[in-house]
């Protein structure tokens, strides 16, 4: 099939090996960034927050995280990039939707007088709020959508990714505390440009048949 969109969901690959002397541009890093901030969520809820590694002493951080697990991915807290730790809010509020609600005003897409009605969509919220307030498989699942946006949109650039659910979500919950801010982290991403040497630029992409995964009725 030739589709741009294709040609973009094809030509991308999960990175092995980076090439530690190519750096991401400000200006594509600004378009990564921006299209974070602009992925979907369940009520606009936006439960999100993304830590981006990139100075030497974050990278050092990162990298003792890796002491005891999921050491195949190391070598990208150097080598590429960035990271980004993409984390979520496992305990969101109606207090936290007031924000989205307020940027609703501020943006003109709510009247100030529809406030309080605003605060509709949050039953959504409560419906995925357990009796503790946990709301993680909820606020996960937006989180993923905003990392599926970024790696369409990393192929759009001809930047290479590698998605790392192989990292000590422990160690680094707990290295980052202070910058995650209550926000959970299970998932985080290496951005970069591939080395020669990467194996999995070479092979052949595989999925599942068209015909296994789709019915049209
Ligand atoms: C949420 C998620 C977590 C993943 N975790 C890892 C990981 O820790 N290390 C790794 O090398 N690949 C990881 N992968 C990559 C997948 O194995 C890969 O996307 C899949 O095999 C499809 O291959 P492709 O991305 O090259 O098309 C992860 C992918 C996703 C979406």
């Amino acid at each position: 099939m030739k589709h741009p969109i294709i040609e973009d969901l094809r030509w991308r690959h999960t990175c092995k090996k980076y090439d530690s002397t190519k750096r991401i541009s400000e200006t594509d890093l600004d378009v990564l960034f921006e299209a974070l901030r602009l992925s979907a969520s369940s009520i606009n809820s936006q439960p999100w927050r993304f830590v981006v590694i990139e100075s030497e002493e974050a990278r050092q951080r990162m990298n003792g995280t890796f002491a005891h697990k999921f050491q195949f991915n190391q070598p990208h807290v150097t080598a590429a990039s960035q990271i980004i730790l993409l984390a979520h809010n496992p305990r969101y509020t109606r207090e936290d939707y007031a924000e989205v609600v307020d940027n609703g005003i501020e943006d003109g897409r709510t009247r100030p007088e529809e406030r309080e009605d605003a605060f509709g969509g949050f039953a959504f919220a409560e419906m995925n709020t357990d009796e503790n307030g946990d709301t993680r498989c909820w606020t996960k699942a937006q989180l993923y959508i905003a990392l599926g946006n970024l790696l369409h949109t990393l192929a759009r650039l001809r930047i290479d990714a590698t998605p790392m659910e192989g990292i000590d979500i422990e160690r680094v919950n707990q290295a980052f505390a202070k910058e995650l801010d209550g926000y959970q982290c299970d998932v985080a991403l290496a951005i970069g440009y591939r080395h020669e040497d990467d194996y999995n630029a070479k092979l052949p992409k595989s999925r599942r048949r068209l015909d296994s995964i789709l019915i049209r009725i």
